[in-house]
C-alpha cells in the first residue's frame, strides 16, 4: 500500500469512529435536558438567580445589576414617586397589563400589581425598552416622572408602565422575592 492509500484508510477509519462517537454523544444529550429538569444542579441553579445587596440605595435612587445578561433596574422609590404611581387612572395606560412574572394570569396594571413590597417602595424591572430593546434612562426621566427611552422616545412612568411613544408593553417585572431586609432574590 502507497502512503497515499494507508493515510486514506487511516482517514476512513477515523471518520468512522467520528461518527459512532457523535451518535453516542447525541444519545446522551436527549436524555440529559430530562434528568436536568428533574433535579437541576446547583451550578444551573446558581446561573438563574442572582441575590442583590440593596442596603445602600436609598430613598428616591436606584441600581442597576446584570442578570441573565441583561440589566434590571432595582428602584427604591421616594413617597412622591409611589403616590404619583398610585393616582394615575388606569383608562390612561395605553398597556393595562401588569407584565409581573410574580403574579399568575393576568393581571391589571396597577402600581400595587407591579412593586415588590406593598407599601410600594422597591420596585424591580427590566431595564430593557419594549420597543426595540435600547436600555432606558431612570431616575424621574421622561415626561412622566420615571424613565426615558431616547432611541425612539418612549416616556416610562414611576411604575416603568408606558405612557407615550412606540414602546407596546410596560416594562417587564421579573421573578423577585426579599429573602431578608435588604437582599433581593432574582429569580
Ligand atoms: S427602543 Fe426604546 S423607544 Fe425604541
Amino acid at each position: 500500500m502507497s502512503n497515499a492509500e494507508d493515510h486514506a484508510g487511516t482517514r476512513r477509519d477515523f471518520l468512522y469512529y467520528a461518527t459512532a462517537g457523535a451518535g453516542a454523544v447525541a444519545t446522551g444529550a436527549a436524555v440529559w435536558p430530562l434528568v436536568n429538569q428533574m433535579n437541576p444542579s446547583a451550578d444551573v441553579r446558581a446561573l438563574s438567580t442572582i441575590r442583590v445587596d440593596v442596603g445602600a440605595v436609598s430613598e428616591g435612587s436606584q441600581i442597576t445589576v446584570q442578570w441573565l445578561g441583561k440589566p434590571v433596574f432595582i428602584r427604591n422609590r421616594s413617597q412622591s414617586e409611589i403616590e404619583d404611581a398610585r393616582s394615575v387612572d388606569l383608562s390612561d395606560l395605553p398597556d393595562p397589563v401588569a407584565r409581573n412574572e410574580n403574579i399568575q394570569g393576568e393581571a391589571e396594571a396597577t402600581d400595587e400589581n407591579r412593586t415588590l413590597d406593598e407599601e410600594g417602595r422597591w420596585l424591580v424591572m427590566m431595564g430593557v425598552c419594549t420597543h426595540l430593546g435600547c436600555v432606558p434612562l431612570g431616575n424621574g426621566a421622561g415626561d412622566y416622572n420615571g424613565w426615558f427611552c431616547p432611541c425612539h422616545g418612549s416616556h416610562y412612568d414611576a411604575a416603568g408602565r408606558i405612557r407615550r411613544g412606540p414602546a407596546p408593553t410596560n416594562l417587564p417585572v421579573p421573578l423577585a422575592e426579599f429573602v431578608d431586609e435588604t437582599t433581593i432574590l432574582l429569580g
